[in-house]
């Protein structure tokens, strides 16, 4: 099915003002941004308008009851011509973001509609995408609701948007984590495995607590018994061992993330033996006292793929950066990198391309 997109363009792109060598992350944002209404049961005035504020009530019901979704996907150059871009397995975030708006009470979006958004807006502000090694175009699709209505029920109205931003690497070293035994991320029948905006809320103070202890991230763990892993406020989780590379297993708790469906998959593809099934705290602390553990590394779109430095449980922290030189991750994370800019071949068929 195909949409029809009008389309505003800025007369004062920003784009001169990007000082590529200074990008950061997600605080400067490209010029333009979709947007389509939903009234009335359908999806209507899909528009291209240059980036800019939103006009809204006070009581928009997203603000009170929180129907809010988004998902991060991301841009970057592709080797084939000098201004071609790649996006990566773009159609797993539109499936993704309806399911998390299923869980939300919240509309779905055809994928025809989210991939003919998604690609109008990055062919017009292709220039963008840095072309700096390491750089990428941060792709923010979202769905908030927009009745302004105070009363708990699901919206009539929403906003479905996608803005751009440039980015550099969202954490540049490796990471310090506590393990979470007194505060939860998410609970069984909850809503831990969508990308809500509650959930990131949620995360921010016990995140900020262990950040006072010298931590940058917190490690969750199950609600119940505090003993088994599930992912970082940020990413998800892999623990490399001797023979095989261990990720905890998809539920109703933990997202699921498409770069941890993609590294599962490269690492399979490389001869890698991968498990996905829980995995204790007690087990990393076995591992590592039998000289078992090498590499622990996050996944996740922002971060992409970072190594973890140690973890903390119970006061004691537990450094495995020091264990080995980290072969597994590099290897995953640089053929992951080749293949998203076109230096690798890419036999899954992820990379869409844009010329
Ligand atoms: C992403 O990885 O794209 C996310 O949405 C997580 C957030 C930390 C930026």
């Amino acid at each position: 099915m195909s949409f029809e997109i009008r389309v505003e363009r800025t007369e004062n792109s920003r784009l001169s003002q990007l000082d590529p060598q200074n990008i950061g992350f997600g605080k400067v944002f490209s010029d333009h941004m979709f947007l389509v209404d939903y009234k009335n049961g359908e999806w209507t005035n899909a528009r291209i308008v240059p980036y800019g504020p939103l006009n809204l009530s006070p009581a928009t019901s997203a603000i009170h009851y929180g129907q809010s979704i988004f998902e991060g996907m991301k841009a970057v150059a592709h080797q084939s011509s000098d201004t071609a871009v790649a996006l990566f397995r773009p159609e797993e975030n539109a499936r993704r973001f309806n399911r998390s708006a299923q869980r939300m009470a919240m509309p779905d979006i055809p994928e025809s509609l989210f991939m003919q958004g998604l690609n109008t807006l990055i062919e017009l502000d292709k220039a963008w995408v840095p072309r700096s090694e390491g750089g990428a175009l941060y792709i923010r699709p979202f769905m908030f609701a927009t009745d302004d209505y105070i009363g708990v029920k699901p919206s009539d109205s929403y906003c479905f948007s996608i803005f751009t931003c440039p980015v550099g690497p969202y954490y540049n070293k490796a990471l310090r984590v506590k393990v979470e035994e007194e505060y939860s991320r998410a609970a069984p029948g909850g809503v831990g495995f969508t990308k809500c905006a509650g959930n990131y809320a949620g995360a921010l103070y016990p995140t900020a607590l262990a950040q006072k202890e010298g931590y940058d991230q917190v490690l969750w763990t199950d609600p119940i018994s505090h003993e088994w892993v599930e992912e970082t406020g940020t990413t998800n989780f892999f623990a490399v061992c001797s023979d095989r590379i261990v990720t905890p297993a998809l539920s109703q708790t933990l997202l699921a993330g498409i770069t941890r469906d993609s590294v599962i998959q490269a690492l399979r593809h490389l001869g890698h033996n991968v498990e996905e099934r829980p995995l204790s705290v007690q087990e990393l602390k076995d591992l590592l006292a039998a000289g078992e553990l090498n590499e622990l590394f996050i996944t996740g779109t922002a971060a992409t793929l970072v190594n973890l430095d140690g973890f903390g449980h119970r006061g004691e922290y537990h450094s495995v950066i020091t264990q080995g030189n980290q072969t597994v991750s590099k290897q995953v994370k640089s053929f992951l990198d080749d293949l998203r800019c076109g230096a690798q071949a890419d036999p899954f068929g992820w990379i869409k391309t844009l010329d």
